[in-house]
């Protein structure tokens, strides 16, 4: 894939509308199903709602809004002179939902993206005039699903019950830190105060990333205090899918108080989704459930972790 231009994301850093990144670390947890969905809430409520399927290899939101073939995409946009995405959003039967998705996911792997292309991709997606945008994102932790996640400004973590899944979510949560934590390192110049602190972890009983803000905070209690504040913009909103007892939902609340203890990060718990056969069922008609299943428990419990972004973003803005 052939790159003309250079494109860079300084001095455009912040977003034009409001970005929610969906990811989870592991695969087949319901993220695609749990973005869509928020998606055609946020579209049905007037919001204009831009959905993006970053999980560029293995694109299949087309298929949850019921679309099917896609004849232009981010791979003609990477491949052209073009800087904006607007010319690529996918019309979409939600008046106003537009996708954006890869028109050639045979060919295309997010692993495989470049540093000229993820910039490219990164300052469009940026740039692009909507009121809500939402990433899907692929499995795994690769530095580029790490950026797109850090984009946000709304992060949600999908996890399923299951003990794999949690392990994958926690291990999401810790490359996504650090991946934050490097780069307003960089930003402030405390990378060798960190890397000296990292070298001597044993010695400082640093067990966790709270342990070395704290660390941090001990040896520069200005520069602690200021890279708390940037820490604390990034505030992961955990979502508990394919939940089939009491006790699985329980589990929402320990990874929000974990997520606090261990790595000093605010965290919310925003709600869980059960398990429910008509997901599939309803996606094999090429309907998605909030349109086949109306009156379902799920479109509730989906409507209401809609709500709470809404209210999380309008209440951030006033105190902007
Ligand atoms: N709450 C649910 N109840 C039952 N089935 C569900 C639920 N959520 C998702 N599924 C099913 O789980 C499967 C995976 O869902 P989805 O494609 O959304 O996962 P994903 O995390 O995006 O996967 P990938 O990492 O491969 O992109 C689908 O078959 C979907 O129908
Ligand atoms: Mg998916």
């Amino acid at each position: 894939m052939e790159l003309r231009q250079n494109y860079t994301l300084r001095g455009n850093t912040k977003p034009q509308s409001h970005i929610i990144t969906v990811g989870g670390g592991k695969g087949g947890i319901g993220k695609s199903f749990i973005s869509s969905s928020i998606a055609i809430f946020l579209a049905n409520q007037g919001y204009r709602t831009v959905l993006v399927d970053l999980d560029l290899g293995c694109a299949n939101l087309h298929t949850y809004l019921g679309l099917n073939k896609i004849n232009k995409g981010i791979s003609n946009f990477l491949n052209s002179n073009d800087t904006a995405l607007d010319n690529y959003i996918i019309p979409t039967s939600f008046p106003q939902l537009g996708l954006i998705t890869t028109n050639d996911p045979d060919n295309f792997d997010s692993s495989q993206i470049n540093i000229l292309q993820k910039s490219k991709l990164m300052s469009a997606l940026f740039k692009l005039k909507a009121d809500y945008i939402i990433f899907d994102l692929s499995a795994g932790t690769t530095e580029t699903t790490l950026d797109f996640y850090l984009m946000g400004n709304s992060n949600i973590l999908v996890t399923t019950p299951e003990p794999s899944s949690i392990e994958n979510a926690y291990r999401f949560l810790k490359s996504s830190f650090y991946r934050k934590l490097k780069r307003i390192e960089n930003q402030m110049g405390i990378k060798d105060t960190v890397a000296h602190l990292m070298s001597n972890k044993e010695a400082l009983n640093i067990k966790s990333p709270y342990d070395l803000l704290k660390a941090i905070y001990m040896s520069d209690k200005e520069k602690g205090e200021q890279l708390m504040r940037n820490l604390s913009q990034f505030s992961p909103y955990f979502i508990l899918n394919q939940t089939r007892s009491p006790r699985d939902i329980s589990l929402g609340y320990s990874i929000k108080s974990v997520c606090h203890k261990y790595f000093g990060l605010k965290g919310e718990f925003l709600g869980h989704v059960d398990h429910d056969n008509a997901v599939w069922q309803s996606l094999r008609n090429r309907k998605h459930l909030l349109v086949e299943y109306p009156h379902s428990q799920l479109y509730a419990q989906l409507m209401n972790i809609t709500r709470a972004i809404t209210k999380k973003n309008e209440y951030l803005n006033k105190v902007a």
